[in-house]
């Protein structure tokens, strides 16, 4: 059962006005609104009773579908509703499935004019995908910044969405604003009531999951506290297979709270299984100083993969990006060893990736470097991302290199140093471990030895 979770006045006014594909200013000016006025309607804010009657007008259909569409029933149906349910369902599947008359009415079918809903045509059709574009992609923006690879809009990913292509995207990643009142750029707005928020994330989420494959992957990063929601909401759509906990410290202590220290990173799957599930090992858990181990992982050191421990859902090892010479942009920038892990564990080389929320563009510069094809949007400031692209990436290459080398090891090579340092005084070993899989440094190291 689809439910209508977290949509509000504003938000179907906002679904329908893209789908009519009129701008804010087209509609404001239509129903003698300021734009501001219906920018902060779609934001969430509740419109008063009049301008909900000229912006029913100005879209075509009545105040009290508008409000039906956001699921709110007029006061006397929903008495009926409550009183005779079985009834109630049973006349709309009668109107909605049967020959589109209701009944003891003649001739006034779903879709044509004064069917008491006010509900016209543009009610819950499928956006146009296909129109006058030059390239045939579907696609009528033009793209800010093209590579071999990928394409980069500059639009406000609402708006571009519904124009991709559906189920043509291996993987999907989206890091959004998490309503921290962060300053993004002009008209940004982070800081929206609750509902408004989540009512603002289901929309593109909406969108979004019609663009996976079958056995694609969708990663939700967020705050945990939206999460739960997003989690539950995009479950109607998507099998939700992990919840994973980015360990990052962040913000400040909160008075009588615990110190909030993670974030959430949803992983969901079109259908039952993923396409491709390759996620990396990771190096045994060493003590920096000496390169003990840190657990005794059951005491099996000789059953031990050659090539690491399994990942698990939490990840402790991602670096925030604090410091200005890896910084591309002041707002949020992902550490790429996260969008390495993602895009490594999800895809496969020539596969084809989305991030609607571009920030740094991080998700592209490591869709370049692991030769993945790609799409993405930035509402605001594109500048970052082109210069961060055009500059030629050493700096996130570089990176890269370093995290592989870490990668799919049962030690690193400091760790293994460390370990040959201190092996006499804490009687280190390390007959009981097959080094096989250890890149050639890291034999060498020993053999040294
Ligand atoms: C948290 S940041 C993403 C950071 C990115 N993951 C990175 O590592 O560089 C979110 C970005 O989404 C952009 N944004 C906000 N609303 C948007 C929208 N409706 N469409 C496209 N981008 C949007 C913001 O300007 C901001 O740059």
């Amino acid at each position: 059962m689809t439910g209508l979770l977290f949509r509000s006045a504003g938000d179907v006014v906002g679904r329908l006005r893209r789908e009519q594909d009129r701008t804010d200013r087209e509609l404001a000016a239509d129903a003698g609104l300021s734009v501001e006025t219906l920018r902060e309607v779609e934001s969430g804010t509740p419109p008063t009773a009049d301008e909900l009657d000229s912006l029913g007008q100005a879209l075509g259909v009545s105040p009290e579908a508008i409000q039906f569409l956001a699921g709110e029933f007029p006061d006397d149906l929903h008495r009926e509703l409550l009183e005779n349910p079985d009834t109630a369902l049973d006349t709309l599947r009668d109107v909605l499935e049967g020959d589109g008359e209701r009944p003891g009415e003649e001739g006034n079918g779903l879709g044509e004019e004064g069917d008491g809903l006010g509900r016209d045509e543009t009610i819950g059709t499928e956006p146009q995908r296909d129109s006058h574009d030059s390239k045939g992609t579907g696609v009528r923006h033009d793209p800010v910044y093209e590579t071999e690879l990928g394409t980069l809009y500059d639009v406000d990913c609402r708006d571009l969405l519904p124009e991709l292509e559906p189920e043509s995207f291996d993987l999907v990643f989206a890091d959004p604003p998490f309503n921290l009142d962060k300053d993004y750029g002009e008209g940004s707005d982070d800081d929206r009531p609750e509902e408004a928020y989540l009512s603002w994330c289901t929309e593109w989420i909406d969108d979004i999951v019609e663009l996976v494959k079958p056995g694609g992957s969708l990663f939700l990063y967020n705050l945990p506290k939206w999460n739960t929601h997003l989690a539950h909401y995009t479950s109607q759509y998507l099998t939700l297979r992990d919840w994973i906990t980015v360990d990052i410290k962040f913000g400040l202590p909160i008075p009588n709270r615990l110190y909030p220290s993670h974030y959430s990173l949803l992983y969901f799957v079109r259908g039952d299984s993923p396409n491709t599930f390759d996620p990396d090992r990771l190096p045994i858990d060493t003590c920096p100083h000496c390169g003990g181990e840190q657990n005794d992982y059951g005491g099996y050191k000789s059953k031990m993969n050659p090539k690491g421990v399994n990942l698990t859902d939490v990840w402790d090892d991602i670096p925030p990006v604090r410091h200005n010479k890896h910084l591309n942009r002041d707002a949020n920038q992902l550490s790429i060893k996260l969008l390495h892990r993602v895009v490594g564990m999800a895809t496969e080389e020539g596969d084809r990736v989305l991030d609607p929320f571009g920030g740094a563009g991080t998700t592209y510069a490591a869709a370049e470097l692991m030769e993945r094809e790609w799409v993405g949007t930035e509402l605001h400031d594109c500048a970052p991302i082109v210069e961060r692209l055009e500059g030629g990436l050493d700096d996130d290459r570089r990176r890269l290199r370093e995290i592989e080398q870490e990668l799919n090891v049962l030690f690193t090579e400091s760790a293994l140093e460390k370990r040959v340092e201190y092996r006499d005084e804490f009687g280190f070993n390390f007959d009981d471990y097959d080094l096989s899989a250890s890149p050639a440094p890291i034999q060498q190291s020993l053999d040294s030895y």
